[in-house]
């Protein structure tokens, strides 16, 4: 009889819930195995994970739609407070199972994964219940309302090696993909700025100023795509409607020189998404409002002479030509919500995970003292 190539179960055997657990190992033929972990059989016919989501608002359909359609996901419960919104879910999915009550969700053995979909100042009591119960979990951003709350998740994620994602959107779009690619190929040179600008008529939150509601994509963005950390940050603002700010403009500055900013508003007449990066060899403009040609590299920028002897500098304007890349236009939650599937089944730590969530808490919090402070720098 021929030995198998690695003494482990192989893909096919998943947790009672569905789950693939255990390390992944590479069989000499290439491809992933997975340890079996203690009690764990076969279960034909169903999806490998099974999720349970929390809050079915604005963005929870598209959590659900998402998660629903993977190859390896299918989502058995929503819960949400809401008897209404409960019953939007019944007339999309007839044979999904709903309901008020979170502790079924979080105590049910048969869910792998909890994805928290609900206002900010929920999610760090329902995400560390549903640690604490075992399951992995998708954080909605911002990851949660301070610094100490992200830092609590992480280590009990890591004690209990589950994994947490938190939902940064806009890293698995086209377009900030591509612009990772032309920055990490050195096209753009070493970057002098990045510049975005987020803003449209409301929606009003209650809850949270804007800066909390619409940076944490920018600041997400700039997080994956620029080179290093932010040292420090200014915020400006101004309450008009609803006693949280409305209005705000955050600059970041980087080593090297970097600087960065970002302009949020609830009371702009018109929607803007407009984004433009500068470096030492070109210059982007990301208009993500644009069906085609969203991305626009201009070979554009200053040269800078000093002649021998002579104490002015000498500025010339470089004016080349302009190119739009392909960008892809899978949406973005589908590819994210794979990619931690795939996190989650083969042991990867994702890009977007807990410490991706902190980080960018930790320059929303900077962002609140500093508008506290009249737009004093405050040290991230
Ligand atoms: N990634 C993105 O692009 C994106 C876009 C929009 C919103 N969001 C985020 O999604 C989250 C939700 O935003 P939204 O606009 O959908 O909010 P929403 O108010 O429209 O919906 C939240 C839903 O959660 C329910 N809910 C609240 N607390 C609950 C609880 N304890 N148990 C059960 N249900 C509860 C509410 O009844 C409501 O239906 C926020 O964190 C927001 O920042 C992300």
């Amino acid at each position: 009889m021929e030995k198998p190539e690695v003494a482990v179960a192989p893909v096919s055997v998943i947790h009672d819930s569905g789950a693939l657990v255990g390390s992944p190992l590479v069989a000499p033929s290439g491809s992933m195995l997975y340890q079996a972990p203690y009690g764990l059989r076969p279960r034909m016919g169903k999806k490998a994970l099974s999720v349970g989501v929390i809050g079915y608002g604005y963005w929870g359909p598209n959590i659900v739609r998402n998660f629903h359609q993977q190859e390896n996901s299918s989502v058995s419960v929503v819960c949400d407070q809401r008897p209404e919104a409960l019953a939007k879910v019944a007339r999309a999915y007839p044979d999904m199972e709903v309901t008020t009550d979170i502790q079924s969700v979080l105590k049910s053995p048969s869910i792998d994964v909890v994805a928290v979909v609900t206002p900010v100042w929920t999610h760090f009591e329902l995400a560390k219940a549903a640690l604490e119960n075992g399951k992995h979990v998708f954080v909605e951003k911002p990851f949660t309302s301070t610094s100490a709350q992200a830092e609590e998740l992480i280590e009990l994620a890591e004690r209990k090696n589950l994994k947490i994602m938190v939902d940064h959107t806009f890293l698995f779009t086209g377009a900030v993909r591509k612009i990772k690619q032309l920055i990490d190929a050195g096209e753009l040179g070493a970057l002098y700025y990045y510049d975005t600008t987020r803003v449209n008529l409301g929606l009003f939150q209650h809850d949270v100023n804007v800066i909390w509601d619409l940076a944490p994509h920018d600041l997400s963005i700039m997080d994956y795509l620029l080179p290093n950390r932010p040292e420090g940050v200014a915020a400006t603002g101004q309450r008009h409607v609803n006693g949280v700010e409305d209005i705000a403009f955050m600059t970041l500055y980087y080593p090297d020189k970097l600087i960065a900013h970002v302009n949020v508003n609830w009371l702009s007449p018109v929607k803007v998404r407009t984004t433009l990066v500068g470096g030492t060899k070109k210059m982007l403009m990301w208009n993500d409002l644009e069906n085609d040609e969203k991305i626009k590299v201009y070979d554009r920028g200053v040269n800078i002479n000093t002649r021998e002897g002579v104490y002015d500098l000498l500025v010339s304007y470089r004016s080349g030509d302009m190119w739009a890349p392909q960008v892809e236009s899978t949406e973005a939650l589908k590819l994210e919500l794979s990619y931690f599937n795939e996190c989650i089944m083969q042991q990867k730590v994702p890009i977007n995970d807990g410490q991706a969530g902190l980080r960018i808490v930790r320059m929303l919090q900077a962002a609140d003292e500093s508008l506290r402070g009249r737009g004093a720098m405050v040290r991230i």
